[in-house]
């Protein structure tokens, strides 16, 4: 694939850092005197060894070596021990069918979260007037900042298993056969979108799904950019396979993240995709942050490397099925309180429910009210939209952290705020 045409002004000018790479050679390589990098002196390092405990209670110790290391500059595409475990890892889980096959071939790089991953993929794309096919409602950061670039969403409802084909047959289709073809027209260049438990939606895409998607795409030239914060955040007995593993041309960018599965707070994550669009990425973390923190990825690999393949297999499964409690907790609140006055569908992945509120126009006014009276805060339909001024009757709430019986509590005071608000809304507008 020719990837120039994807890229914005910004995109197409970004090069690796002469310099940047120059050090990175210089320091894998002990036998040269490294004069040209303005690394920092090791004897003024603070920290000399540490000692992690893991939750299961063994120890994980960093030796001085590893600690000077670790708090030296090291390569922008990840501490490479981690960054080898990353490839094993993408590898493993989804067998890109472009892994090793020439210039284009898959590579994999570690970035600060999915979303790192995966809004430098937008800022490399997106330039003003650019337009970009979404899912409405979807992830209220991305919206933010294609809106930030200039560029336009073009949302595509879904229907209950995500972006729905149809929906996106009929978006593209407004643009002639002609500015399809022409470089210069606002037709899409790339599709944004969640597969696996959507955020707001929770909906999880089926393997058929992704590839009525992806055909859609190689028709109509489209990269997509999979953000799969998720993946292992699954309730059903198999994981449904990613637009990565289906991806023969190299038109896949995938953003993974450790934020569900370790921890957000070490601010870890993967973008795998084609090498000439990973290398743009590279360069543009090259020449603003260098690279992710050295210890949040030798923590993390510490401890991946002593769950071993099998220890982190055991440590998914006990996030699927604590998620899934707290997730049925949250069903069985939903139905206590929430029946006759709302409507939602049971997520199968992820860790939101959005539900659309019955008999209001919007759901602002709810949010308001259930964190002034009651100090609960949930989210409103509309900040998820693609056109944040329309009304959304939906509001979007998470089981992730809350316990089943504040989640039951806080089910009870919203159900109370919508009865008022929808017999306010019967007087006003007779409904
Ligand atoms: C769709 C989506 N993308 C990205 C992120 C951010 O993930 P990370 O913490 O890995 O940056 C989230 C987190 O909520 C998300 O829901």
């Amino acid at each position: 694939m020719a990837y120039r045409r994807f890229l914005s002004a910004v995109g197409r000018r970004r090069q690796r850092p002469y310099l940047r790479r120059q050090t990175e050679e210089v320091q894998s390589d002990q036998a040269v005197i490294p004069l040209n990098a303005g690394l920092a002196h090791p004897a003024l390092f603070p920290y000399r060894t540490a000692t992690l405990r893991l939750q299961d209670g063994r120890q994980v110790e960093l030796g001085e070596e590893i600690m000077q290391e670790v708090q030296q500059y090291s390569n922008t595409t990840g501490y490479p021990p981690f960054r080898d475990w990353c490839k094993n890892f993408i590898l493993e889980h989804h067998s890109p069918p472009c892994w090793g096959r020439g210039e284009n071939a898959t590579d994999v790089i570690v970035t600060n979260g999915a979303a790192e991953a995966a809004f430098k993929v937008l800022e490399m794309c997106l330039e003003t007037d650019d337009t970009i096919i979404v899912q409405n409602p979807t992830y209220a950061s991305a919206i933010d900042l294609v809106q930030a670039l200039g560029a336009k969403p073009v949302g595509v409802p879904g229907d209950g298993r995500g972006l729905s084909p149809l929906h996106l047959r009929e978006t593209l289709s407004k643009w002639t056969p002609d500015e399809v073809k022409d470089p210069n027209s606002d037709f899409p260049k790339l599709m944004y979108l969640v597969p696996t438990g959507g955020n707001p939606t929770g909906e999880n895409m089926t393997l058929e799904r992704k590839q009525e998607i992806y055909a859609i795409a190689k028709e109509f030239d489209l990269l997509i950019l999979e953000d799969d914060p998720y993946y292992f955040v699954q309730y059903t007995d198999s994981r449904v396979p990613s637009f990565l593993s289906i991806d023969t041309d190299g038109r896949v960018m995938r953003a993974d993240s450790f934020s569900k599965t370790v921890s957000p707070g070490l601010r870890l994550g993967i973008l795998s995709g084609p090498a000439p669009l990973v290398d743009k990425i590279v360069a543009h973390i090259g020449s603003t942050q260098e690279h992710s923190s050295n210890l949040s990825q030798v923590a993390l690999l510490m401890a991946l490397e002593a769950w071993g393949q099998d220890g982190f297999q055991e440590h998914v499964k006990k996030i699927q099925s604590v998620y899934k409690e707290q997730r049925d907790a949250m069903q069985s609140s939903a139905e206590k309180w929430l029946s006759g006055l709302a409507e939602w569908d049971l997520p199968e992945a992820g860790i939101y429910f959005w539900i659309r509120i019955k008999d209001v126009q919007d759901s602002r006014k709810i949010v308001e009210e259930v964190r002034k009276h009651y100090q609960i805060g949930v989210s409103p339909g509309f900040a998820f939209s693609t056109k944040p001024s329309d009304p959304s009757p939906f509001v979007r709430v998470s089981f992730s952290y809350v316990a089943p019986d504040t989640i039951d509590f806080a089910f009870q005071k919203l159900a109370d705020v919508i009865r008022e608000t929808q017999k306010t809304e019967r007087r006003e507008y007779g409904t």
